[in-house]
């Protein structure tokens, strides 16, 4: 057996409460923080975790790996559970039209959004794209971000969808184990400009290369924008139905720019997760707040549109597993650091420690699928995240800085 001992870490935050509390409802305590600790774990799962002088005698007596991590902090794996890292050019002068005046929807409208990233996407081949994706996740994963959500969805054709999925599956082969990639189906991203409606799109595109993919079996999730102008409640419903024959997970962008009851249409499927949910209402949260849904909020993409923020605090009161991602993509937030975003997020949320350290591991694994990991708990995976600092305040507190190893 290939068993390590990590000894003297200055400090970890186990989470150990939260995972039993299935990240909900979560106060101070539950951040499970302990100094001078220990954690002895194999390739598998996590042995042991205590105080350092508390190892049991018989793990010393052995010859393990002992690496000593004295003045680092431990925690359980980041996860960035959001990400549309696989697209080509970018869109830098749409972030200066909307400081001028101008709104995403506007932008979109014009020529602009997920379409133009289309025409940046079509101009890079397979290779091309596989590699912009990977030096993306090599960023992400200096700063200690270990599973990683991607979503395809620039493509918009059946044929460089087809590929765009065959990127991350390829790069979630090259960049394993030491990153965990889920790869989200997500052609339902915005209707081109050749379909008269999202329908005829959902028919000719979207559902037959599901049912390929499907049989590939590459695919972890699908995703769909949810939003007037993009996909409807019916399509939604298509998509999802098609996922569950091909017992894949769902997710939606939900409720981003109006409240188009997003978030009651992924309780209803039993999703991972629902996403934004910018402007969801009371019946949402309560919807949220009965099920197992996980409402992934993403703070940079309302500070980079400069709109209004999710109802955060209604939510987590109410009793929403709630967790933070990215949204990284060229439009709406051009922005891969989620500890930096969900350092800034966390006042404005007005989260606890718990609540916000959760929200990037814990609830943030869940919204994917993976409960067995996110805590420095017995029995879960040994996916850890390890900071060249004494103390887990100094990782919020220095913004934008990253002290990740
Ligand atoms: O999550 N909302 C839909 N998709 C992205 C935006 C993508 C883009 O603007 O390119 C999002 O914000
Ligand atoms: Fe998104």
């Amino acid at each position: 057996m290939n068993i390590k001992i990590y000894r003297n870490i200055s400090q970890i935050a186990t989470l150990q409460s939260a995972h039993h509390k299935n990240g909900k409802r979560l106060n101070l305590d539950d951040l499970g923080l302990i100094n001078n600790a220990s954690i002895i774990f194999d390739q598998e799962k996590i042995l042991w975790v205590g105080q350092d002088r508390n190892i049991p005698t018989d793990y010393l007596e052995k010859d393990y790996t002992e690496i000593d991590l004295s003045g680092k902090v431990v925690l359980p794996e980041i996860v960035d559970s959001h990400t549309h890292l696989v697209f080509g050019g970018d869109r830098a002068h749409e972030y200066s039209m909307r400081l001028n005046g101008a709104t995403y929807e506007e932008i979109a409208n014009s020529g602009g959004g997920i379409l133009n990233t289309t025409k940046g996407t079509l101009a890079l081949n397979r290779a091309e794209l596989l590699k912009s994706a990977k030096q993306r996740v090599k960023t992400i994963r200096s700063y200690g971000v270990g599973t990683i959500e991607v979503k395809s969805g620039y493509g918009l054709s059946f044929e460089k969808e087809y590929e765009l999925s065959h990127v991350i599956h390829d790069l979630k082969n090259v960049v394993r184990p030491d990153v965990q990639i889920i790869n989200t189906f997500m052609a339902a991203h915005a209707v081109p400009n050749s379909f008269s409606n999202s329908y005829e799109y959902m028919k000719e595109v979207v559902l037959p290369l599901l049912d390929k993919l499907g049989e590939e079996k590459i695919l972890d999730c699908v995703d769909i924008f949810h939003e007037q102008n993009y996909f409807s409640h019916d399509d939604v419903v298509s998509l999802f139905e098609r996922a569950q024959r091909w017992d894949i997970k769902v997710k939606i962008h939900a409720d981003e720019f109006n409240d188009n009851k997003g978030a009651i249409l992924a309780v209803k499927h039993d999703a991972l997760s629902a996403d934004h949910l910018l402007r969801t209402n009371e019946d949402g949260i309560s919807a949220l707040a009965n099920s197992n849904t996980v409402a992934t909020l993403l703070p940079g993409t309302g500070l980079f549109l400069g709109k209004a923020q999710a109802n955060a605090r209604a939510m987590l009161d109410s009793g929403v597993k709630v967790a933070i991602a990215s949204d990284f993509n060229p439009g709406s937030c051009h922005c891969d650091n989620i500890i930096l975003l969900a350092s800034i997020a966390a006042p404005i949320y007005k989260l606890n420690q718990a609540e916000l350290w959760c929200a990037i591991t814990l609830n943030a694994a869940h919204g994917l699928g993976l409960k067995d990991q996110g805590a420095i708990v017995a029995g879960l995976k040994p996916r850890f995240s390890i900071f060249n600092t004494d103390s887990i305040d100094r990782i919020t507190y220095n913004w934008g800085k990253n002290l990740a190893i």
